[in-house]
């Protein structure tokens, strides 16, 4: 069993043809309310291909909230370890997609009620659990007291850093995977990639977006290739590479499978609308991995 301890927004997108400049007012293409939140997504990308899920956030007291519960149980998501904010309003995400371009703008709003508290709630739930995934989109203190829990309990964390600003180097020690893109990595360990890689073998995978990821195996380093697609939106792309790496962990594939089915899996989530839009079933990642080697 998976936990993904993390964010849940509502993703208001607008696709258009040209991002606005400043003091600029143009008229964009279509709007959609989707539902989106890195901790939500990944849980989804790794429930879509058959791990059994369970979440733990936090929602605001409001209809975007119910709409993003509905989904959750929609996709077979463990919901009782989600709690209600009584003063903040559910996260949201305000998305403009351009080409093959997205600008985002988050409003935590209940994210960051997710607390110790919450977390020591769910502490059966962590401890069971065969993985725990984690996202930056909640409380700084939060995220520490999440890792605290799963190393007391010997479960293994998968990291993604995302915003990088909230984390904190000194967690390297504790976590089992590390999954930050390029400009992450550059931003939490302020060194060139490779000389990074090399401090943390199969721990830090850095991703390159349609290029693939790399990590480095303890003696060399590795670049697993990435597959190019048409791209309608990359939004949640990284998600569904976290939700896939985990599916595939649990189920016992080596690092280097897993990262390889994680970027396919990937590059068919770009091919739709929406954070959730493309997440693959495991039939659809399969058959295009098929396709590569047939
Ligand atoms: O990673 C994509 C996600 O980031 C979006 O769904 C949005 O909600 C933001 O949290
Ligand atoms: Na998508």
């Amino acid at each position: 069993m998976i936990t993904v301890i993390g964010s849940l927004n509502m993703d208001l997108v607008v696709q258009m043809n040209a991002f606005p400049k400043q003091g600029e007012t143009i008229l964009g293409n279509s709007f959609q309310t989707v539902p989106g939140g890195k901790g939500a997504n990944q849980a989804v990308a790794a429930a879509r291909l058959g791990s059994e899920v369970a979440m733990v956030g936090c929602l605001g007291n409001d209809h975007f909230g119910e709409t993003l519960h509905a989904a959750l149980q929609q996709e077979q998501i463990q919901t009782n370890a989600i709690v209600k904010s009584t003063t903040a309003p559910t996260g949201i995400a305000n998305i403009l997609i351009y080409n093959n371009d997205n600008r985002i703008v988050v409003v935590p709003g209940a994210n960051y009620d997710l607390s110790i508290s919450h977390l020591e709630a769910s502490k059966e739930l962590i401890q069971k659990s065969h993985l725990v995934i984690i996202q930056l989109e909640i409380p700084k203190e939060t995220t520490a007291h999440a890792i605290h829990l799963c190393k007391e309990a010997g479960v293994p964390i998968l990291l993604n850093p995302a915003p990088a600003a909230n984390f904190d180097v000194q967690w390297m020690d504790d976590i089992t995977y590390l999954t930050p893109n390029e400009t992450e990595c550059a931003e939490i360990f302020k060194e060139p990639v490779e000389q990074v890689l090399e401090k943390y073998p199969n721990k830090l995978i850095v991703t390159l977006g349609s290029d693939g990821a790399r990590y480095f195996d303890g003696s060399y380093p590795i670049h697993v290739p990435g597959y190019m697609t048409t791209v309608v939106d990359t939004t949640g792309a990284g998600d569904t590479f976290n939700g896939a790496l985990a599916y595939a962990l649990v189920e016992g594939q080596s690092l280097d499978e897993a990262v390889y089915f994680a970027n396919i899996a990937a590059s068919l989530s770009v091919e739709k609308l929406g954070a959730q839009g493309g997440m693959p079933l495991l039939g659809a990642v399969y058959a295009r991995i098929a396709g590569l080697e047939g």
